[in-house]
């Protein structure tokens, strides 16, 4: 009976495990509004899965893309506009018309720039995640050895770059800044596209930081271009630089998996459900022993017994035979 509590402990932990992803940074991206479907985006999410496409059942507007599917290990572009797409890159010329990879749109950076227009902020009342905002990224004081005016942005729809930030407070030592709306427009935006150091998450998350300007920019009409002016040293060996880095690409907000494919969840049933038959195998294995013991043992006994029957006839027909 060993093996009972081992069940019970896995349903108990499958049951308890349930309300704290509940309280996960989660994104519920709605296509259809025929019915309740939604695919999850979901902070340190894993990705993966199979891709979806989006229903032409009430007019979304990008019915029929494509989205989901990728992974986290495909999450940094370049310093490119349009860089970072796993699937869908197929024109080097725009993002106009691209899928969805990780659950959410690219960036919007004004002009019809690489073709960006579509998600404008004309859709903001559907972007996924909610408009896109900027938020500051200042380290406290006296923790890293910051060169004069270090300093970063976040750019990202409203919620993955909140839920950046609650990762980037406690991990980075970031100042705690709210998000303010982004219009790359005004003249008055403290972020432009030539600050851009680093693409994530299929152009749809960016960090930027006000010493790089990165002339390439404005100027180029290819997601795939290489070229770019080289990250100074200030920022490429930053240990403030480097840990918001690692941070993005652990943390960052991406698509989970379909519903009902959830792996994690599957394995925790099945052994779950494995932990709680075990004392019935157990029950029915010593059940099966005990008659075949039983059946054995009585085997024995008849065949001990017609032995001692074929011997005291032979002892019988002895003394018959020599009288
Ligand atoms: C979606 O359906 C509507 C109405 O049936 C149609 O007018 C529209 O062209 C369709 N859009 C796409 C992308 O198929
Ligand atoms: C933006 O550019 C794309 C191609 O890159 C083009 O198809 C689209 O018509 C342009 N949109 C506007 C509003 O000019
Ligand atoms: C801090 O950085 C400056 C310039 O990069 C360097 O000269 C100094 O030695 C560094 N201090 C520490 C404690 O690492
Ligand atoms: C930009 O800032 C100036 C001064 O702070 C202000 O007068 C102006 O209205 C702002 N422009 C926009 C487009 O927000
Ligand atoms: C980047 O450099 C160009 C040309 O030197 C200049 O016009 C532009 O204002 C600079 N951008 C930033 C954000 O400093
Ligand atoms: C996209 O850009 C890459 C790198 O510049 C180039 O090798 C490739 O041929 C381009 N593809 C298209 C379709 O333009």
């Amino acid at each position: 009976m060993l093996f009972l509590p081992l069940g019970v402990y896995t349903l108990l932990l499958h049951i308890l495990v349930l309300p704290v992803h509940a309280n996960s940074p989660k994104i519920f991206v709605t296509t259809a509004l025929v019915n309740f479907d939604a695919r999850i985006v979901q902070a340190w999410s894993g990705g993966g899965g199979e891709r979806w496409t989006i229903t032409n059942d009430s007019n979304y507007p990008f019915a029929g893309r494509e989205f989901g599917a990728a992974d986290r290990w495909s999450l940094k572009g370049t310093q490119t506009f349009g860089s970072g797409y796993p699937y869908g890159n197929v024109d080097n010329a725009t993002i106009a018309g691209r899928p969805f990879p990780y659950g959410l749109w690219p960036l919007y950076w004004g002009n019809n720039i690489t073709g960006s227009d579509e998600y404008g902020p004309a859709l903001d009342g559907i972007r996924p995640g909610g408009q896109l905002v900027t938020i500051p990224l200042k380290a406290e004081d006296g923790i890293y050895n910051i060169t004069e005016g270090e300093m970063y942005h976040i750019i990202g729809d409203r919620d993955s770059a909140t839920f950046m930030m609650i990762s980037l407070v406690t991990s980075c030592h970031v100042s705690p800044a709210w998000p303010s709306k982004f219009d790359p427009t005004s003249p008055n935006s403290t972020v432009k596209m030539e600050n851009v150091i680093q693409y994530y998450r299929a152009s749809s998350f960016a960090l930027a930081s006000p010493g790089y300007n990165n002339t390439f920019a404005r100027t180029n009409t290819n997601t795939e271009l290489t070229e770019s002016i080289p990250i100074p040293d200030t920022i490429r060996y930053s240990e403030f630089h480097k840990c918001i880095d690692d941070v993005i690409i652990n943390a960052l907000a991406i698509m989970n998996w379909p519903p009902g494919n959830n792996v994690g969840d599957t394995v925790t049933l099945a052994l779950a459900v494995v932990g709680c038959m075990l004392p019935v195998f157990i029950w029915i294995y010593r059940v099966i022993r005990f008659y075949w013991r039983k059946f054995k043992r009585e085997r024995r006994a008849a065949k001990r017994r017609k032995a001692e029957m074929i011997a005291s006839r032979k002892r019988s027909l002895m003394y018959e035979l020599y009288p």
